[in-house]
């Protein structure tokens, strides 16, 4: 997202909400149906056209298609492709793959937005470790994501999680609030320094999305405008959710329906 710092933070009602978890569970099972569709010889545009039509068969609309001109449904980002891969014909998936799949939908016009990395077919032990670091660090900043917690507090979480196992926090992109919008004060890196930052709030609905690399920091932008790759080649891995902010802490918008027996996906 790009900066919209002074912009004021909205406080969703237990009814909002709602309606943003059901944004969220279109993306959520979108993602699993992709995560299950992303086997060798799939091409990313296959996959594109996928969530597009699953998101319209549950009356929700892409939410990234013609965002700033972006001219896909979905974000496919490819082993050294840290985020915003264009889905095209001629990229086909291969096995030892790692997929960064991106996906957000807006549906009576609430936004839900989550992302995940997931392996095609076998991939190295170095890559399931990478996976496993970044999904740890996603979980370790919703922990944070607390009333009278600051936004600081996530993106340290984040940090302290994945350096020192030798990886690097992508600072060039970070998380968002979301809701009316996909993209809503505050911004929510994932870098920062224990209680700095905006203090978080009951009613506060964040997109929270570490995207970590293997080797350095650094990205570069592709040619053709949207592509961000690691500047070293090296692996990068992507997970994302949203996540509000309640009296009882957070709550993951970005999972399966709860069952009855309390079991979520
Ligand atoms: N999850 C990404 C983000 O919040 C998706 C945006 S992709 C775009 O930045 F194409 F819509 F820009
Ligand atoms: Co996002």
């Amino acid at each position: 997202m790009d900066g919209r710092a002074r912009e004021r933070i909205e406080l969703r009602t237990r009814d909002e909400i709602a309606r943003i978890r059901e944004a969220c569970l279109v993306v959520h099972d979108v993602l699993d149906e992709l995560a299950a569709a992303a086997v060798p010889g799939v091409t990313t545009a296959d996959l594109d056209r996928l969530a597009r039509t699953r998101a319209r068969d549950r009356g929700a609309e892409p939410a990234f298609l013609g965002y700033h001109g972006y001219p896909a449904s979905l974000c496919i980002s490819v082993n050294e492709e840290v985020v915003h891969g264009i889905p095209s014909e001629g990229r086909v998936l291969r096995e030892g793959d790692i997929v960064g799949l991106d996906f957000g939908v807006v549906l009576g016009g609430w936004f839900g937005d989550s992302a995940r990395t997931v392996p095609v077919g076998r991939v190295s032990a170095e890559a399931t470790r990478l996976l496993e670091a970044t999904r740890e660090s996603l979980r370790r900043a919703i922990a944070a994501a607390v009333p009278e917690g600051r936004v600081g507090d996530l993106g340290a979480a984040v940090q302290a999680c994945v350096e020192p196992q030798g990886y690097s926090v992508v600072r060039d992109f970070v998380g968002h609030g979301i809701g009316r919008r996909l993209h809503e004060a505050p911004q929510v890196p994932n870098f920062g320094t224990r209680g700095s930052g905006v203090v978080l709030r009951p009613g506060m609905v964040l997109a929270i999305e570490p995207m970590v690399n293997a080797g350095g920091r650094a990205v570069e932008t592709l040619e053709d405008g949207w592509t961000a790759v690691t500047a070293d080649g090296s692996l990068s891995a992507h997970f994302e959710h949203t996540v509000a902010i309640t009296e009882d802490g957070p709550e993951v918008l970005t999972l399966g329906r709860v069952g009855p027996g309390g079991g979520s996906r």
